[in-house]
């Protein structure tokens, strides 16, 4: 697999501006766990290993449903509140309304007013307007790992956790905010690894102009042959 990135790429002056305004605005972000954080470590050294954990399976779906991530039918079963995965890609300011051809990206965090200065510097190919909105946007298209295969559900097995790293002895670099996919509930051997895509704002399916096809974590699953079938 050619995505092999086990966390979020962001550029240190990025990460100092994103922690400033955090601050400024008040904006909570919870810290992620001890256990927590030595799970992200721990698939972190698979994901630049190999890129895919052994325990996870990629198969190509029906139709226009792309790729999707399977639980290995002789994996153990993941259980509730474990992690996932870290889901990598590249972090950028961007105006809010932008429009973006990327079927990747999540808001990590939107509202965001830049000065002067930081917009000349996040943003220089615009020019300056006070009241321009920013969204902090983490896109998944080019960089990233195989958190990135994972399918939409609104009945979904894994949920997305917007979680700080705080400073750590084991070695995990520091993060303002990242999004952790983390087990929902129990996900049994053979199970598709789905996810909601949608917030508050239901702004992935529209802006795509798609209906989703409604599938649950039983809905495809794997064989021993490792072969995808219809349940
Ligand atoms: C983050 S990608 C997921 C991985 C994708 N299947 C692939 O092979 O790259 C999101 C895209 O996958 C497809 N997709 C994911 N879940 C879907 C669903 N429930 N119904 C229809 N398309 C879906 C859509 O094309 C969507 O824009």
């Amino acid at each position: 697999m050619r995505f092999k990135d086990p966390r979020q790429l962001i550029d240190g002056i990025l990460k100092k501006s994103v922690l400033k305004k955090l601050r400024k605005n008040r904006i909570h972000v919870p810290r992620g766990a001890k256990k927590l954080l030595m799970e992200i470590v721990s698939v972190s050294k698979k994901i630049e290993e190999k890129g895919l954990p052994e325990r996870f399976v990629l198969r190509k779906l029906k139709g226009k449903l792309g790729h999707g991530i399977f639980l290995h039918p002789d994996a153990k079963p993941i259980l509730k509140g474990e992690v996932i995965a870290p889901y990598a890609g590249e972090v950028a300011l961007v105006p809010q309304d932008s429009e973006s051809d990327s079927d990747y990206i999540f808001g990590l965090i939107t509202g965001l007013v830049l000065t002067k200065e930081e917009q000349r510097l996040f943003d220089p190919t615009r020019s300056y307007r006070p009241r321009r909105r920013y969204s902090l946007d983490l896109d998944g298209e080019k960089r990233g790992n195989f958190t990135r295969f994972i399918n939409h559900s609104t009945k979904p097995n894994i949920e997305a956790e917007l979680l700080q790293i705080p400073a750590n002895s084991l070695g995990l670099e520091t993060g303002p905010c990242e999004i952790i996919y983390v087990a929902r509930k129990k996900i049994l051997p053979g199970q598709q690894l789905l996810v909601c895509y949608e917030g508050k704002d239901k702004s992935y399916w529209g802006a795509l102009k798609i209906k989703p096809f409604f599938m649950t974590p039983n809905t495809f699953q794997l064989n021993r042959k490792l072969r995808v079938i219809s349940v």
